[in-house]
C-alpha cells in the first residue's frame, strides 16, 4: 500500500452517510486520510503507519446480530482512537460497556456541557451545541475503563475517553464532521494535533512531488496515453503526469463534433501550446454524426458515441505504438470518492452506490494497465492540485460535461444545424451566468434543445422556430440536486440575447425541476 503522506489517519468507515466528510476534514486539517473497511485487519493498519484512527458512525446498532465490527485486537494498535457516534459504541463494547437503546431516537441540535476543557476539548467553550443522530447510548463506563468528559440533557455520556493512558481512546456520540456541530473542526483538530501529536503538514504542493515520484516509479521509461476530455480530472492528471515524467505522455482528445464552442481550442492551447505535452487531436466529428443519424433513443446514441469513442481511442493508440513508444500505461482522472464508491475501499455497508456513466469509459480489454495519478484525492484537492500545477482557471472550475457531450442535449434526432444553434445558445447563456458572477456558485448550467417548434412573432412576422430550455442546478454530488434560483433579470437577459442573436430559436424556457424525479440530462 502507498503512503501519501507521513501523517496517516484511517478511517473505518462502518457505512456512515458522512464518512467521506470525515476523511474531508482531516485532510482539511492537513492529515491524510482515507476510508477503510471496518474489518480492515489490524496488520494492514499497522502498514500505514498511523498517527490515529477515527472509526465511523453507521446505521446499525452495535447489539444487532451482522452489525459491522472491526479487528478485536484494535485496540493493541498503540495509537490513539477516536470513536464517533457508532464508532464510539463499537469501541466501548469491545472494552466491557453496555450499550442500551436510548428511551428515545436522538437527532438534531443538542448542547453539549463539557466538564474538562482539555485534550479533545481543548480550546472549546464549555457549552457548545453539537449535531445528534443516534438511537442507543453508552452505559456502565466503568467496567470498560471509561470516563465521562461531556453530556447533554438527553445524552449523559455525550463524550468519554479512556482512563488507561496506554490505551488512548476517545468517544463522542455527536457528529464533530457535520456543520451543524460549529466546533467540529476544532475537535477533530484538537485529536489530530493535541492528541495524535500531528502537525498539519499534508499540502497539495508536497502532494504533487509525491505523487510525481510515485508516477516515475510506477511508469519507468514506458509511455502513458491519456483522454483528455477537457475537463477537471482528465486534465489534471494529464498536466501532472507531464510534470512526473515530461516526454513520455501523450494526450488524445476527440473532437466528435459534440463538444461546446471554443472546447477544442482551449484544450490546444492549454496542453499544446502552454505545456508542450504531445496532443494528438483527432477530427472525428464525420464518423460521430455519422453514427447518430437517424438515431432517437438517449441509450441508443450513448452505446454508439461510446463505441465510435473507443475504436477512436485505439486507433490512436496504435498509431502511439507504430511511433515506436511503448504506450504500457492509460491515465485515468478516477477520483477518491470513485473509489470508495465502486466499493474498492468501503466496507460496502453505505447505502446509495452511485451509478457511473461510462460513455468515453474504454474498454476492459485493452493491453493497458492503468494509471489513476488522483485515485488518492477529492474533487476540491484535484482543483487545488490543478491550481499547483498552474492549470488555467477555466479548466480547473469548469462544470462537468457529459461525455456524449451536446447528443444528449440536442433532444431526439442529432444534426449537425441544430448542434450549431445548440452551442451558440450555451456560448451566451455561460457567458451571462459568469458575467453575474454565477458560474462558481452553481453546479452545472447548459442549454438544450427541444424537439419542438412554437409560434412566435417577430417584427411584422410570424416564425415558427425552436425552444430552448435553460439548465441550471446546485449539487453536493450531483445523485440529487435542486433548480438553481438564477435571479429573473439574468434569466430575462439570457432570453433575450439567445433570442435576438441566435437565428432558428424563438422561444427560451427555465427548467425549474429537481433530481428526483428529474435528472439533470433531459437524456
Ligand atoms: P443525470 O442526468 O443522470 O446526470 O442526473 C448526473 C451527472 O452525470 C452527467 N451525465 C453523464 N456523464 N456520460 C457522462 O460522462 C453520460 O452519459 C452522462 N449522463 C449524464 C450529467 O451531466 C451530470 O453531471
Amino acid at each position: 500500500m502507498h503512503l501519501p503522506h507521513d501523517e496517516v489517519i484511517p478511517i473505518l468507515d462502518f457505512g456512515s452517510q458522512t464518512a467521506q466528510l470525515i476523511a474531508r476534514r482531516v485532510r482539511e486539517a492537513g492529515a491524510f486520510s482515507l476510508l477503510l473497511p471496518p474489518d480492515t485487519p489490524l496488520d494492514v493498519l499497522r502498514e500505514l503507519r498511523p498517527r490515529g484512527v477515527i472509526l465511523s458512525g453507521g446505521p446499525a446498532s452495535v447489539y444487532e446480530p451482522g452489525a459491522p465490527t472491526c479487528d478485536p485486537r484494535l485496540f493493541e494498535i498503540g495509537v490513539p482512537i477516536l470513536g464517533i457516534c457508532y464508532g464510539m459504541q463499537l469501541a466501548a463494547r469491545m472494552l466491557g460497556a453496555r450499550i442500551d437503546p436510548a428511551a428515545r431516537r436522538e437527532f438534531g441540535r443538542a448542547s453539549l456541557d463539557i466538564a474538562d476543557q482539555s485534550g479533545l476539548f481543548g480550546s472549546i467553550p464549555q457549552k457548545t451545541t453539537v449535531w445528534m443522530s443516534h438511537g442507543d447510548q453508552v452505559q456502565a463506563l466503568e467496567k470498560a475503563g471509561l470516563e465521562t468528559v461531556a453530556s447533554t440533557p438527553t445524552c449523559p455520556h455525550a463524550a468519554v475517553r479512556s482512563t488507561d493512558p496506554s490505551r488512548p481512546f476517545y468517544g463522542v456520540q455527536f457528529h464533530p464532521e457535520v456543520t451543524h456541530t460549529p466546533h467540529g473542526v476544532d475537535i477533530l483538530q484538537n485529536f489530530l494535533y493535541r492528541i495524535c501529536g500531528c502537525k498539519g503538514t499534508w499540502r497539495m504542493a508536497d502532494y504533487a512531488e509525491t505523487a510525481c515520484q510515485r508516477i516515475r516509479e510506477q511508469v519507468g521509461r514506458d509511455h502513458v496515453i491519456c483522454g483528455l476530455s477537457g475537463g477537471v480530472d482528465s486534465s489534471v492528471a494529464a498536466a501532472l503526469i507531464h510534470k512526473a515524467i515530461p516526454g513520455q505522455l501523450t494526450c488524445v482528445f476527440v473532437d466528435t463534433g459534440l463538444l461546446r464552442k471554443n472546447e477544442r481550442p482551449l484544450v490546444e492551447t492549454t496542453f499544446r501550446d502552454h505545456f508542450h505535452i504531445d496532443l494528438r487531436v483527432v477530427d472525428a466529428e464525420a464518423q460521430f454524426l455519422g453514427d447518430l443519424a437517424g438515431i432517437t433513443d438517449p441509450q441508443e446514441k450513448r452505446r454508439r458515441i461510446g463505441h465510435r469513442f473507443i475504436d477512436v481511442f485505439n486507433d490512436q493508440a496504435a498509431h502511439v505504438a507504430a511511433e515506436g513508444k511503448n504506450a504500457k500505461f492509460l491515465a485515468q482522472g478516477t477520483l477518491y470518492p470513485d473509489v470508495i464508491e465502486s466499493g474498492h475501499s468501503v466496507g460496502g455497508k453505505s447505502a446509495g452506490i452511485k451509478l457511473h456513466h461510462n460513455v468515453g469509459g474504454l474498454p476492459k480489454d485493452m493491453a493497458f494497465s492503468l494509471i489513476e495519478p488522483l485515485r488518492d484525492l477529492f474533487k476540491d484537492e484535484v482543483r487545488k492540485l490543478g491550481e499547483v500545477l498552474g492549470l488555467p482557471d477555466q479548466i480547473i472550475w469548469r462544470h462537468p460535461f457529459p461525455g456524449p457531450g451536446l447528443a444528449v442535449r440536442v433532444l431526439g434526432e442529432v444534426a449537425k444545424p441544430k448542434l450549431d444553434i445548440l452551442r451558440e445558445c450555451d456560448e451566451i447563456l455561460l457567458e451571462e451566468i459568469v458575467a453575474a458572477d454565477l458560474y462558481r456558485k452553481t453546479s452545472q448550467v447548459f442549454a438544450v434543445l427541444l424537439p419542438v417548434q412554437s409560434v412566435g412573432v417577430m417584427g411584422d412576422g410570424r416564425t415558427y422556430e425552436s425552444v430552448v430550455a435553460i439548465r441550471a442546478v446546485e449539487t453536493q454530488d450531483f445523485m440529487t440536486a435542486d433548480w438553481a434560483r438564477i435571479p429573473f433579470n439574468i434569466l430575462a437577459q439570457i432570453s433575450n440575447r439567445i433570442i435576438n442573436e441566435v437565428r432558428g430559436v424563438n422561444r427560451v424556457v427555465y427548467d425549474i425541476s429537481s433530481k428526483p424525479p428529474a435528472t439533470i440530462e433531459w437524456e
